[in-house]
């Protein structure tokens, strides 16, 4: 269910989001799709929160050019489509697609409590773990769709069908186009136990592949992105792997040298494993806790 924009802090007539609104049933109509992160984007008036927030997004991301955002807002709906990435709910599915053992262990959808109350959705790739490249690397495709689906259940984590504005914020503009928006995730990559020390072309066709994906179709959804326990030996492909990144997004990359240190970045301890420096269970467990499994 989603709100209208009566929550939404007041816009002039020409405010740009209103113009990107405007826009939305031709967006629609040219990709043959409306469904994103749980929204069905919609050109009712007056305008849904929801909807309002995922434009505000594509108008982040391209410094409030109009017409890039149209386009690629259209973009990713069109990709979203060709992927299959909605048709699940719009079958009323919920069937996920079985990986196998070969990406047992690699990636978490976790919930870490911060000082102001709310919570952080966090995921976690654990490629230090990979003991064989070409087991989750070997098919690009298989590998992409695996990434993609730990991506978009963290983002469902964010419940972005139900956003309104947060209550402490609501005197202000927050959602104005250069506020906080709080609708975003932690990123966190775990290298310790790495067992590879160059750059297999594996591993680069698969984080050039990502690493697209993500710039193109999940505009401003990153908050953090930290990697940890990265070798010394392979501190070089840091600065290797940022430079296919924008600038923009390697400003929110941290390396963590020592895992005990990511627990004070993060949050509550008890929504962290012991070996990060938290308090808490692994990260399996971690992940049940925030499905409502135990
Ligand atoms: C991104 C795998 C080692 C830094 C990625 C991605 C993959 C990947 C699949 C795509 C983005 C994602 O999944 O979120 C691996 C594997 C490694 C390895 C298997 C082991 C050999 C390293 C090391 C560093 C590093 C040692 C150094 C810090 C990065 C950076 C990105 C990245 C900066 C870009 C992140 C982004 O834009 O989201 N890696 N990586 N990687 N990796 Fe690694």
């Amino acid at each position: 269910m989603s709100t209208d924009q009566s929550s939404w802090p007041s816009l002039a007539e020409d405010h740009i989001l209103l113009k990107f609104h405007a826009r939305l049933p031709k967006i629609i109509e040219e990709a043959g799709h409306s469904d994103i992160w749980g929204v069905k984007l919609s050109t009712a008036e007056p305008p849904e929160f929801s909807t309002l927030i995922i434009l505000q997004k594509y108008l982040r991301s391209t410094s409030n050019d109009l017409e890039k955002s149209v386009v690629n807002l259209t973009k990713t709906l069109k990709w979203r489509k060709e992927f299959g990435l909605d048709k699940k709910k719009e079958q009323g599915t919920e069937e996920e697609e079985d990986f196998g053992p070969d990406f047992d262990g690699l990636g978490y959808v976790t919930k870490v409590g911060k000082d102001n109350g709310r919570d952080d959705i966090v995921t976690w790739n654990v490629y230090g773990a990979v003991k064989d490249l070409k087991k989750p690397f070997g098919d690009l495709q298989r590998f992409l769709r695996w990434r993609i689906g730990l991506m978009e259940k963290a983002i469902s984590y964010l419940h972005l069908e139900k956003a309104t504005i947060p209550i402490h914020d609501s005197s202000s503009t927050a959602t104005e186009t250069n506020n906080i928006d709080i609708y975003k995730i932690d990123q966190i990559h775990l290298y310790g136990g790495v067992s590879f020390l160059r750059m297999d072309p594996l591993v680069k066709s698969a984080s050039k592949a990502t690493i697209e994906i993500f710039q193109n179709h999940y505009p401003e959804l990153l908050l953090r992105k930290f990697f940890v326990q990265v070798p010394l030996i392979m501190s070089w492909m840091f600065t290797a792997i940022s430079l296919f990144v924008s600038v923009e997004t390697s400003k929110k990359f941290q390396v963590i040298s020592y895992p005990t240190n990511l627990a004070k970045e993060l949050g509550n301890p008890n929504d962290i494993p012991k070996e990060l420096g938290g308090n808490g269970p692994d990260l399996k467990m971690l992940q049940q806790r925030l499905e409502g499994k135990i």
